[in-house]
């Protein structure tokens, strides 16, 4: 079934080695694609002192991998933005891809939509991201309007946009940032455009949180990663990807000016969001 969904998905591409990556960046199911050459082993020897999580050159070489085996349900979300964005983007309309690293979702609209369909911003802070995106842009879709900006998003000066994007990225902004920077997107949206928010989360109760992130090591370890590579990464991660629980993220979105919002999708500890202008 879900392979069917991928043929009519990606039979809309129409240049087949497009195709071929693009479904070797989007695993819907969650398990292992990947050339053993760029696969994820960063944290897989012991460590003295475990550094602080960044996405650096050495994080860039395997990301595809680690974001494939790290977060559930990555792949089904990025097939879905291409047909939320059928539904709701207007013909040529601006869409904002915010922390976009490799430009996944990019090119996830690019293999879906046609070139004139919308006009495309990645923006990412790390050099390194922005490289190897625009380098991807220009070799798998050279005809869509791909740009890629070296920016931060919480002082970037925004054009007027019909989608906004923000896929596992938020949570790496200090909490207090997190409001205004919404705030100003809700700013940015024509009316009728929609943002997208998917991030890991974490639970009130206590009991359920656990059972959550129990389970969410279970799905690590299934996808080959080792109890060493997923304590290091959690102490990596510590303090610098700060989850929100879902009330948090649906609350924030309401005070940024979003009447509307809904958890659309939800796979363990991770959640996407979408929010509506009206
Ligand atoms: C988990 S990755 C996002 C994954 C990506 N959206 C995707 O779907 O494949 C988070 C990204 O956000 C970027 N980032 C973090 N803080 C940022 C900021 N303040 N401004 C711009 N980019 C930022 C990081 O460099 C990183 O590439």
């Amino acid at each position: 079934m879900q392979g069917l969904f991928w043929f009519t998905v990606l039979t809309d591409c129409s240049d087949l080695r497009r195709t071929r990556k693009l479904r070797n960046l989007i695993n819907n199911s969650g398990l292992i694609m990947s050339d053993a050459s760029y696969r994820d082993a960063i944290f897989s020897t012991p460590l003295d002192k475990v550094a602080r999580f960044s996405f650096d050159e050495q994080v860039v070489a395997c990301f595809p991998d680690m974001i494939r085996r790290s977060v559930p349900g990555y792949g089904q979300i990025l097939g879905m933005l291409s047909l939320i964005a059928q539904r709701h983007l207007r013909h040529g309309a601006h869409v904002y891809d915010l922390g976009c690293s490799l430009g996944a979702s990019g090119l996830a609209l690019a293999g879906a939509m046609p070139a004139d369909a919308f006009r495309y911003t990645g923006v990412d802070l790390s050099p390194a991201m922005v490289g190897k995106a625009r380098q991807t842009f220009l070799e798998e879709c050279p005809d869509h309007a791909m740009r890629v900006e070296e920016a931060d998003i919480r002082t970037l000066k925004y054009a007027p946009s019909g989608m906004i994007i923000l896929n596992f990225t938020l949570q790496f902004l200090p909490p207090a940032d997190r409001d205004a920077l919404l705030a100003r997107l809700y700013a940015a949206l024509e009316p009728g455009g929609v943002l997208i928010l998917s991030e890991k989360t974490v639970d009130a109760d206590e009991r359920d949180n656990a059972w959550r992130v129990e389970r969410y090591h279970d799905f690590k370890r299934a996808n080959g990663y080792s109890d060493l590579e997923i304590s290091q990464k959690r102490t990596a991660l510590e303090n610098v990807l700060v989850p929100d629980t879902l009330e948090a993220l649906h609350e924030r979105l309401k005070q940024a000016g979003f009447p509307r919002s809904m958890t659309w999708f939800q796979y363990l500890n991770f959640a996407s969001l979408i929010a509506f202008k009206p």
